[in-house]
């Protein structure tokens, strides 16, 4: 068999561990050879195609951050007027199986490609962590991390200048990343999409804290977070040329609030694309090779329009539909667990 794949949307750490295990196993497992097409979907678009060879410049990778391949955004009127395109290319190079790698706007394209006749197995990316259908993505444990040492690093100064400190994480939709990076750091307050903020409340519990004693506070605030409504103005922002929602700097807003409120000294840092940089964790390398492993091993079955994903302790096959049907927000229940540290 010839097999392809790609990667597309942000990119993640993790992605290069995927691409290494797709290769070396359709290698090892069923003597196939793959191809990657650069920049994502308009690579496949426009036939730009690379040979990967099972060798030991597609080991030296599984290390590294970012995607060999590049990656890219497609508008999804661009890609769906270019169906009979893209299958020409496939059909011109021989791929009897695709692996597209990415997140919800990758995987709905996989999916829509899937129901137009093109062979897909999708591996769910993002650090986001918002991919139904799996217990997580690779990528968001790497993201987690880098945010965490980022709030335990704020505390140590935050203390010495008896401030607060407001660290602004990713998150356009949902808050995995500031759940968690909030709850292993240790944030007197974590905001995150899923839970419109009251300014009013955060207010009254940081300046609780001064009063108590206490030298200092940390918020983690989810760049997509958003205030309850009527209880204060900002600039929500628009969306860009994807139909993505673009942001104006929730976590400055919230600090400048605080600020006027309670005249303490604020400071907000905005983490951005720190977190999706650099090596990945050692958890994302391992869940990211065994994405791979199994994603050949459904392509070489002919087993299409699915996904692979972790299920508990175990990877399994699920339709791409139920990864893309709706987002995996943070269930209340898990910000109530967090909810009972803060303050
Ligand atoms: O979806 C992953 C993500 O990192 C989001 O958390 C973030 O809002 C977005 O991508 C940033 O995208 P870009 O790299 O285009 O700025």
């Amino acid at each position: 068999m010839r097999i392809a794949t790609l990667t597309s949307g942000g990119d993640c750490p993790g992605l290069n561990a995927v691409i290494r295990a797709i290769v070396r196993t359709s290698s090892s497992e069923f003597g196939s050879n793959v191809v990657g097409f650069e920049d994502g979907w308009i690579g496949l678009m426009e036939d730009r195609r690379v040979q990967l060879y099972d060798d030991e410049r597609i080991d030296r990778v599984l290390r590294l951050g970012g995607t060999m391949l590049g990656t890219g955004r497609v508008h999804p009127d661009i890609l769906m007027s270019s169906l009979d395109r893209i299958k020409e290319n496939l059909d011109d190079a021989g791929i009897d199986a695709l692996i597209p790698i990415g997140g919800e706007g990758t995987l709905k394209a996989g999916k829509w490609l899937a129901d137009n006749g093109v062979p897909v197995v999708g591996v769910p990316k993002t650090i986001d962590n918002d991919v139904n259908a799996t217990d997580y993505t690779f990528g968001f444990d790497t993201a987690v991390a880098v945010a965490t040492d980022a709030v335990d690093r704020l505390h140590t100064t935050a203390e010495s200048h008896q401030r607060v400190m407001i660290v602004e994480v990713m998150g356009r939709h949902v808050g995995w990343i500031a759940l968690h990076s909030g709850m292993a750091g240790g944030a007197h307050h974590i905001v995150i999409p899923e839970v419109p903020f009251d300014i009013e409340e955060i207010c009254k519990q940081m300046e609780r804290r001064f009063q108590m004693g206490e030298k200092y506070g940390i918020i983690v605030v989810a760049e997509g977070a958003t205030p309850k409504e009527g209880t204060m103005t900002y600039d929500e922002g628009g969306v860009d040329q994807f139909g993505h929602q673009t942001f104006t700097g929730i976590g400055q807003v919230i600090g400048d609030e605080i600020k006027r409120r309670i005249g303490r000294d604020v400071r907000t840092t905005v983490l951005g694309h720190i977190q999706r940089g650099g090596t990945p964790t050692a958890y994302d390398r391992v869940l990211a090779t065994r994405y791979g492993v199994q994603a050949a091993r459904a392509a070489h079955r002919g087993e299409f329009g699915k996904i692979v994903a972790l299920k508990g302790e175990n990877i399994e096959l699920v339709d791409i539909d139920d990864a893309v049907s709706v987002l995996k927000t943070v269930p209340i229940e898990r910000y109530r667990t967090a909810q009972a540290l803060f303050g």
